[in-house]
């Protein structure tokens, strides 16, 4: 059995209302044990809360995504801290900086750092979105040093090094099998297997040969094989570490086997 631990998903997306129920059978009994689907708003929050209590091998993180912080967004907070002490809930996230988007800063920063506290207060790790913002992500980890993955790794070798030692994990996923994939390439093959976590970010980024298709979690064997080429191991030596990873990330003790 191939026992995949999708750490970063969103089945909550409309990509998946024609056939979530059908697909998640398929995930479920194509090798997959457990997927973290992750909140983007406190309506998508609450949609992980739902999928974690239908679904045996899923769990919920919620949070609020700097893409879609406004106005309202500091009051949100207050429905994330409650939906946060539901069951299987496992993290606060998505949370982050995305400067690539039209968001204000400050108010990304700030919702990021407010989100971090809750966290901490919790005891809960994170999981970060960082795009187009290393040097603000950076400065606010090292300040803050939580405990969680950082997901969709989009920085240098340097950046790695930097954020595993403050204690995080690097999420990796679809991206390290496209062809123009060098500095994933790197990042895999300086870092040890044991700071590392794979993950869809599903729909988006599905691997090469389904790249730009819908992605779901039983795809997560391909950017497996491709790790395992980089790092010269077998694609199970890959599942099982980073699904141990995982685990000690999310603190879910079972999964299914
Ligand atoms: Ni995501």
């Amino acid at each position: 059995m191939d026992m995949i631990f999708d750490t970063h998903a969103h089945y909550d997306d409309k990509a998946f209302d024609e056939d979530r129920d059908e697909l998640m059978e398929k995930v479920f009994s194509g090798g997959v044990c457990a997927v973290v689907n992750q909140g983007t708003t406190v309506e998508t929050s609450r949609f992980s809360v739902g999928l974690s209590k239908k679904y045996r091998g899923v769990y919920a993180a919620v949070g609020l995504h700097p893409e879609c912080l406004d106005e309202n967004s500091v009051k949100d907070i207050a429905a994330i801290r409650e939906l946060a002490s539901c069951p299987k809930v496992v993290a606060i996230g998505e949370i982050g900086l995305d400067y690539y988007y039209d968001v204000p800063r400050e108010l990304q920063r700030e919702m990021f750092i407010r989100q971090l506290e809750l966290a901490e207060e919790l005891g809960l790790p994170v999981t970060i979105h960082d795009r187009e913002a290393h040097g603000d992500t950076l400065d606010i980890l090292r300040k803050y040093h939580p405990k969680g993955i950082l997901h969709c790794f989009s920085g240098s070798v340097e950046m790695a090094r930097e954020v595993t030692g403050l204690g995080m994990y690097i999420g990796i996923g679809g991206v390290v099998t496209f062809k123009n994939a060098r500095k994933t390439v790197d990042v895999v093959r300086e870092l040890p297997l044991e700071r590392i976590v794979l993950e869809t970010d599903c729909p988006y980024l599905a691997p090469v040969p389904f790249r730009g298709k819908r992605n779901d979690s039983t795809y997560i064997r391909y950017a497996a094989q491709r790790i395992a080429e980089i790092k010269n191991t077998d694609i199970q030596t890959v599942l099982e570490v980073t699904r141990n990873n995982a685990q000690t990330v999310y603190n879910v003790k079972e999964v299914e086997i």
